[in-house]
């Protein structure tokens, strides 16, 4: 059983805290009255971002703040993090996370991202920090028999090794509370994060070219791609294109400040959905964020992507009745928001 504690007196360790959902998160943490201390070793992220930070919450909550250059995996340097701050609970986002670059990179996902949490958890546990928060995503339930999705929907197997380290790292986190149950896991699955911070200081900033459907779009929207490649207009969808439930990065940060109050003074393993429970098509978000954006965003009609499912979406009420968490912006402010943050910062943090 953790012990209850008050968020002022609560120690959070963030890993990946200077990625995309690890900084809104911290955002929503230090405006909680937590103290955090992130450990990222910047491979996909920049530094810059502590000072949009420190500018969206003031000096007095970023004093609270405390980072760390370094990998997860270099047990030292995060034996010294303990040592140091004796976290009360961790939340772990850090771990490489592009779908096509992890099937041709098994051994690198595999090492980066099962290595790591090993190393964390060996690391915790060494320190009696038996509390965790992970970073999970939908992509556990594969290609879904029926939707919307619950948590009771069964896991599939993954279709690339990226999904596969988010399968393997739930069991693993499910079976250390197995072996000891004072462990006190929470296992939040993320659908698809989008959006950006209201002030336009922080939001999603890929290396190289976008994965990912959105970033992708702004990119276009702001010139710097020609446009935007739809991967399949034949699924069975009203418009024919890929349905995703799509929530708001702030949305999914406060999500996270809702899990750490309900962990708190509990053991055990839960799972919860965080997304929106609607549907949105890839024609409608391009839809949207023309509306964003006040111009047409060109598009042309591509093969499907290999992996990609037809559809997916989520039931949320798991999270609102034992949470009290619900979404609260819908696709038009997610558009909004990442469109202010791409027009303002079209080299992302480092232009
Ligand atoms: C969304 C839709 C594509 C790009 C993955 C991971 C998930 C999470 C988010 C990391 C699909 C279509 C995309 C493009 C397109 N992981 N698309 N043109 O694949 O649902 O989820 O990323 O944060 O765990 O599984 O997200 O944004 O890549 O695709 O038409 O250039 O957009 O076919 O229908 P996905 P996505």
């Amino acid at each position: 059983m953790s012990e209850k504690i008050a968020a002022q007196d609560t120690c959070v360790l963030v890993t990946g805290g200077a990625g995309f959902i690890g900084s809104h998160t911290v955002v929503e943490l230090l405006q909680g009255g937590y103290r955090v201390v992130v450990v990222d070793d910047l491979s996909n992220a920049s530094a810059k971002v502590f000072d949009r930070i420190r500018t969206i919450v003031g000096d007095e909550a970023a004093a609270n703040l405390t980072f760390y250059e370094a990998d997860v995996n270099d047990r030292a340097a995060l034996s010294k993090v303990f040592d140091e701050h004796q976290p009360d609970r961790v939340i772990h986002f850090a771990g490489y996370k592009a779908v096509g670059e992890s099937v041709s990179k098994p051994i690198e996902y595999y090492a980066n991202n099962i290595g790591n949490t090993l190393t964390l958890v060996d690391v915790m546990r060494e320190h009696g920090c038996t509390s965790i928060i992970f970073s999970s995503s939908a992509t556990v339930y594969g290609d879904p028999d029926s939707l919307p999705l619950t948590e009771k929907s069964p896991k599939k197997p993954a279709t690339n090794p990226y999904g596969w380290t988010k399968w393997m790292i739930e069991q693993i986190l499910t079976d250390l509370h197995t072996a000891d149950p004072a462990w006190n896991v929470v296992l939040l699955r993320y659908f698809n994060p989008i959006g950006a911070h209201p002030s336009g200081l922080m939001g999603e900033d890929p290396k190289g070219i976008p994965n990912n459907l959105v970033p992708y779009v702004a990119q276009t929207a702001i010139g710097k791609r020609d446009a935007v490649h739809v991967f399949g207009n034949d699924y069975d969808t009203p418009d024919g294109t890929g349905v995703r439930d799509y929530i708001h990065v702030v949305d999914l940060a406060r999500g996270h400040a809702a899990a750490l109050a309900w962990m708190n003074g509990r053991s055990g393993v839960e799972v919860f959905n965080l997304g929106t429970g609607t549907g949105t098509s890839v024609l409608q978000i391009i839809e949207a964020f023309s509306k964003a954006c006040g111009h047409e965003i060109p598009y042309v009609i591509e093969p499907r992507r290999s992996g990609d499912v037809t559809a997916n979406y989520a039931d949320c009420s798991k999270a609102r009745e034992l949470m009290g968490w619900e979404a609260q912006f819908d696709i038009d402010d997610m558009c909004r928001d990442s469109w202010n943050w791409q027009s303002h910062n079209p080299d992302g943090y480092e232009g």
